[in-house]
């Protein structure tokens, strides 16, 4: 029997959000280009009493530990499916930045996910995690495909994009989060009245991905949802002027935010505009990662 399972899912940025008009249901459609970034929270499941969640990492006291985590959830929803409890204790150690528009939530539920259908030998198809991914929310598909891939609808629908070699980035991690739906709404807002086009992913982008042309890939990137983040957060305007001044290629806010990503033409630049967002004063903290690099992947099956 299997005592426990260890899967590590990547942090996510998005190189292109364009957002269309809300939708009916309350979400918005997207042209989403995703690209799976080497900052890896690790999920343990082992079987237990009862379904409980721990945390441990620099940031585990923001994480919630009841039902509303998404790794609780994952379990809850696979072992509905399958007619079974969800008696497991689930282990995060996290690494991803907390409410920061790098998809921690999402990566955790991706990779209990996993971990579950491993240790129960449920033996799911991949169709039929995605599924479940997707009902968990619009980012968890992505978590656990990882690599880069264009997202349509509301980021769900995924189609894995081809990348030549590794792009470079920096994260300025800010105080404190952002909701995603108050992001979403301010978006809205700061568009009314205006005609919002349907979201298209940008060919010059994904030809900068294919490429793997960071200079090209700094000149297309863009996020409809940075000046509704910034419009809530008004600080990270200095943030993102201070990874410019550094010398990044490109600055922008991270999915809704509030982390804010500098693409860099090297690693020995990362370090630079590292140093610089540090001794900014600008942000909370600072990582330094590149991809793509795989979705959630099991570790260890003991
Ligand atoms: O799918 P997820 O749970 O991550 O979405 C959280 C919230 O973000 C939604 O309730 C919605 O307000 C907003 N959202 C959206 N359009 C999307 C994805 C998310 O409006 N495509």
């Amino acid at each position: 029997m299997t005592a426990s399972v260890t899967v590590s899912v990547p942090a996510k940025v998005n190189v292109q959000l364009a957002v269309g008009p809300l939708r009916p249901d309350g979400f918005h459609d997207l042209a989403n280009v995703f690209l799976a970034v080497g900052l890896h929270d690790r999920v343990t499941v082992r079987p237990a009493d009862e379904l409980r969640v721990t945390c441990t990492g620099p940031d585990a006291s923001q994480v919630p530990l009841d039902a509303t985590n998404l790794a609780a959830r994952a379990a809850l929803a696979l072992a509905a499916r399958y007619g079974r409890e969800a008696n497991v204790h689930l282990h995060i150690d996290k690494d991803i930045p907390v409410a920061g528009g790098m998809a921690g939530g999402s990566a955790d539920g991706a990779g209990a996910l996993l971990a579950c259908d491993a240790l129960w030998g449920t033996g799911a198809s991949r169709e039929e995690l995605l599924e479940i991914c997707a009902e968990l929310g619009s980012d968890v598909p992505f978590s656990l495909v990882g690599g880069a891939a264009l997202g349509r609808g509301r980021g769900e629908l995924l189609t894995p994009l081809d990348v030549r070699g590794a792009f470079h980035w920096v994260f300025a991690v800010a105080d404190g989060g952002l909701s995603t739906p108050a992001v979403y709404a301010e978006c809205d807002r700061l568009r009314e009245g205006t005609e919002v086009p349907a979201p298209e992913p940008s060919e010059a982008l994904l030809q900068a991905l294919r490429d793997g042309d960071a200079g090209a890939l700094a000149a297309a990137v863009g996020n409809d949802l940075q000046s509704a983040a910034v419009s809530l957060r008004p600080s990270l305007a200095a943030t993102l002027a201070a990874g410019t001044q550094a010398g990044a290629l490109a600055a922008m806010v991270s999915g809704s935010g509030p982390t804010t990503a500098f693409l860099v033409s090297g690693e020995a630049e990362a370090e630079k505009v590292a140093d610089a967002l540090r001794t900014s004063g600008t942000c909370r903290a600072v990582r330094v990662a590149s991809g793509p690099v795989p979705g959630a992947t099991v570790l260890a099956r003991r």
